[in-house]
């Protein structure tokens, strides 16, 4: 393969603001890299619809996204379509494609108490592809799962400056708790890209004796590993963000994705 020119971009993909969570890494491993950010705010939310709406409707989207901006390479940086889309995105698209698992390995390795709770979306939840994961990683542990749409509406909510429903945290938290062995949970899997914007609210929530763990800084690993050896611009450019269009859910103030180097938003 030919190396991809110093301006040829990074493309992260989300339903919404979540993948902004493996962004934020991602630029501290490689500051200068082109950024551009893609949100399908028409599609939000991802968590609650089919595996088959999913499985036709992230393929097609990523395929525009990579005609319009030549990226060198594209992150799926929403754990609900890595779960669902990714081989049939690797199967459809000629570059490289890093995708985002819930990080039930390291969980398994951590847990004192062979609790883990896994908190993703609905549809990430009830995944074979979490079975899978458990099977071969945790199967000597008790791997709870609990799916939350609220706590995805809640950070969406909190990056766009609106209101947080305080509640989202605690619900989601004892959703876990509630099930056979959830009393001794010591790890919580944040297996949403959306949910470390709300670590702090889910830390409250769970107490300190559980720790909360995401795939986030693994993924920023894997994108510097791929990219290794690659051509950079010598200074940073300020990234795009690109928001596919919908009535009720339009674009947030720049402010709220300033803070990760995006300098300009743009509707398809
Ligand atoms: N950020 C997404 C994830 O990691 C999904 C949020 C949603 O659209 O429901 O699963």
């Amino acid at each position: 393969m030919t190396a991809p020119s110093a301006n040829a971009p990074i493309l992260f993909f989300d339903s919404g603001l979540g993948g902004l969570t493996v962004l934020g890494p991602t630029r501290a491993l490689l500051p200068t890299a082109p950024i551009v950010y893609a949100a399908d705010y028409a599609g939000l939310p991802y968590g609650e619809k089919s595996d088959a709406e999913l499985a036709a409707r992230v393929p097609a989207l990523l395929g525009r996204l990579v005609e319009r901006y030549q990226p060198r390479l594209a992150v799926i940086a929403c754990n609900t379509a890595s779960t669902i889309a990714l081989a049939h995105v690797r199967a459809a698209l000629d570059l490289p494609i890093v995708g985002t698992v819930p990080a039930i390995k390291p969980a398994a390795e951590m847990t004192q108490s062979g609790v883990i709770g896994v908190l993703g979306t609905e549809a990430t939840v009830r995944q074979p592809y979490v079975d899978d994961l458990s099977a071969k990683f945790a199967s000597d542990k008790i791997v709870l799962r609990h799916g939350s749409p609220a706590l995805v509406a809640a950070a969406e909510n909190k990056l766009n400056g609106r209101e947080v429903n305080a509640a989202a945290a605690e619900r989601a938290i004892a959703g876990l708790r509630r099930q056979p062995g959830g009393d001794a949970m010591d790890v919580i899997v944040l297996a949403c890209t959306h949910f470390p914007l709300l670590a702090a609210e889910l830390q409250a929530a769970a107490g300190p004796d559980v720790r909360l763990i995401d795939g986030s800084a693994g993924i920023a690993r894997r994108i510097a590993h791929l990219t290794q050896g690659q051509p950079w611009p010598a200074e940073a450019a300020p990234g795009v963000a690109v928001f596919t269009r919908s009535d009720t859910n339009p674009p947030p103030p720049i402010a709220a994705l300033a803070p990760y180097g995006i300098g300009r938003i743009e509707t398809i």
